[in-house]
């Protein structure tokens, strides 16, 4: 049975977010435009039941608001990541308390493993887990011990383009996947329904499923097709802002 998420959290973006990493060459985020972007998104979480806490921006970490990289929230525990980009290491610190608000239970990565959860996609209880510049095999054993210590599974993903597993990968639930790029056609998604996302759409593979909807970003018509055409009910957003940054929908927030 598909288990419901409750509760989300963000982070509201910092003026410095117009430093964050990004490789997208779409020019530097209009920081105004972004916060009122962020608020949508918020504003769809509630939208699909959910509880948001929304945590302080943080100036001296411009890619903060993508709290999803410096946590992984299971069913069981929290896990606190150890981003590998050097400049987002100092967020996995400033996140536990906020998570450890709602979990009996935390884990913790540690050097030098290093591990972003964009590279983490939850399937039940197994997460595919991709090796990425941000993710290295260390992180992945000490996830999967994690995991395993609550009955959970993982596996690791082999991966050469994606800046995150997620950046091309997006599991929607009931069997349904959205693919695009390298992932398209991998054998270790074969037993899924693969909605193949064109490449010129890339952005639109990460959209995440929040309570039987789909938040998606805006202005990617065939892929919205494609999914609508297989009985996926969108919700649409502007993400201009953060895709200048790399930065998915699913970045954006912790679900849980
Ligand atoms: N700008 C998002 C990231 O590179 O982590």
């Amino acid at each position: 049975m598909t288990r419901r998420f409750t509760q989300a959290i963000v982070r509201t973006p910092s003026p410095s977010m117009i430093e964050g990493l990004t490789s997208a060459d779409l020019g530097a985020p209009d920081f105004h435009l972004a916060l009122e972007q962020h608020h949508q998104y918020i504003e769809a979480l509630r939208q699909c039941g959910l509880k948001v806490t929304v945590l302080e921006p943080l100036d001296a970490y411009p890619d903060s608001c993508f709290v999803e990289d410096p946590a992984l929230c299971t069913e069981h525990c929290a896990v606190i990541t150890r981003p590998g980009a050097p400049s987002r290491r100092g967020e996995a610190a400033l996140i536990k308390a906020a998570v450890g608000f709602f979990y009996d239970y935390m884990e913790q990565i540690e050097a030098p493993a290093t591990l972003e959860a964009g590279d983490v996609m939850m399937v039940g209880s197994h997460y595919y887990i991709g090796l990425s510049d941000r993710t290295n095999q260390e992180g992945a054993n000490q996830l999967i011990a994690h995991l395993r210590r609550y009955n959970m599974t993982g596996s690791v993903v082999p991966m050469k383009e994606m800046l995150h597993l997620k950046t091309g990968v997006s599991y929607l639930e009931n069997n349904q996947m959205l693919v695009c790029g390298e992932f398209a056609r991998n054998d270790m998604f074969s037993e899924f329904d693969c909605i193949e996302i064109p490449t010129e759409e890339a952005y639109a593979a990460n959209s995440v499923w929040v309570n039987d909807k789909i938040l998606t970003p805006a202005g990617f018509s065939q892929s919205h097709r494609l999914m609508r055409e297989a009985g996926l009910e969108l919700i649409e957003l502007e993400m201009s802002e953060f895709q200048k940054l790399d930065g998915g929908l699913s970045c954006l927030s912790l679900r849980f």
